[in-house]
C-alpha cells in the first residue's frame, strides 16, 4: 500500500521542510505511507470530515495533527496558513462541479510558492486536471493497489499576466 505515496514523495514539496496538509485521510494509509517515507509527522496535517476516523488516525499516528472538518472550508479552517504540498484522498469523482472548483480555489490559495496538489483515485477519467488552475506535471498508475490507484501530482499554471485572472 505504501507504494501508493511513490509519485507524492518524487514531488520536491513534499521533501522540502516545509509543511504538508492531507485531505481525506480515512483509515490512514496514504498517512502512514508518507510518514513511512521519511516525512516529519510534525509537517503533517491533515483534514477528515469523519469524527470517528479523527480518533482511529489521532491512535494511530498521535504525533501528527487531525483536523475534524470539511476540505472545502480550508480558508476558514487555516486563515493565512501556508502549506509545500496538499496529499488528497478525496473522492472528487462524487464532488459536484462547483465543490471541485470551490476546492481547487482553496487549495491554490494555501500552496506556497512551488507547492503542487497530489490526488489519489480509484477510477482514470479524462486524465484533466480537476481545475483549469492547475495543469498535470507527473502521475502514476499503482496496479499493485487494490483497487488500481491513480496518483496525479498538478502545479498551479502560471498566471498570464496578459490573461483575466482564472
Ligand atoms: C477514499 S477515502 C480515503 C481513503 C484513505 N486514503 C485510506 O486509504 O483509508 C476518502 C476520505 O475522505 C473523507 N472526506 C470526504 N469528503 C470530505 C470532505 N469534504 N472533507 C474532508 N474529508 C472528506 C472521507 O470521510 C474519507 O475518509
Amino acid at each position: 500500500m505504501g507504494q501508493r505515496a511513490g509519485v507524492g514523495l518524487k514531488c520536491a514539496s513534499v521533501d522540502n521542510g516545509r509543511r504538508v496538509l492531507e485531505l481525506g485521510p480515512g483509515t490512514g494509509v496514504v498517512t502512514e505511507a508518507l510518514l513511512a517515507r521519511g516525512l516529519d509527522p510534525r509537517r503533517l496535517i491533515a483534514v477528515e470530515k469523519s469524527p470517528c476516523l479523527i480518533e482511529v488516525l489521532r491512535e494511530r499516528f498521535p504525533e501528527a495533527r487531525f483536523v475534524p472538518g470539511d476540505a472545502l472550508e480550508l480558508d476558514a479552517l487555516f486563515p493565512g496558513e501556508r502549506f509545500g504540498a496538499v496529499v488528497s484522498s478525496l473522492p472528487l469523482n462524487n464532488f459536484a462541479a462547483p465543490n471541485v472548483a470551490r476546492l481547487a480555489a482553496c487549495i491554490r490559495a494555501i500552496l506556497d510558492p512551488g507547492g503542487c496538489w497530489i490526488q489519489f483515485t480509484y477510477r482514470v477519467l479524462n486524465g484533466q486536471p480537476p481545475s483549469d488552475a492547475f495543469e498535470q506535471v507527473d502521475s502514476e498508475l499503482v496496479l499493485l493497489n487494490l483497487p488500481p490507484a491513480l496518483v496525479c501530482v498538478y502545479r498551479p499554471v502560471t498566471l498570464d499576466p496578459a490573461r483575466p485572472p482564472l
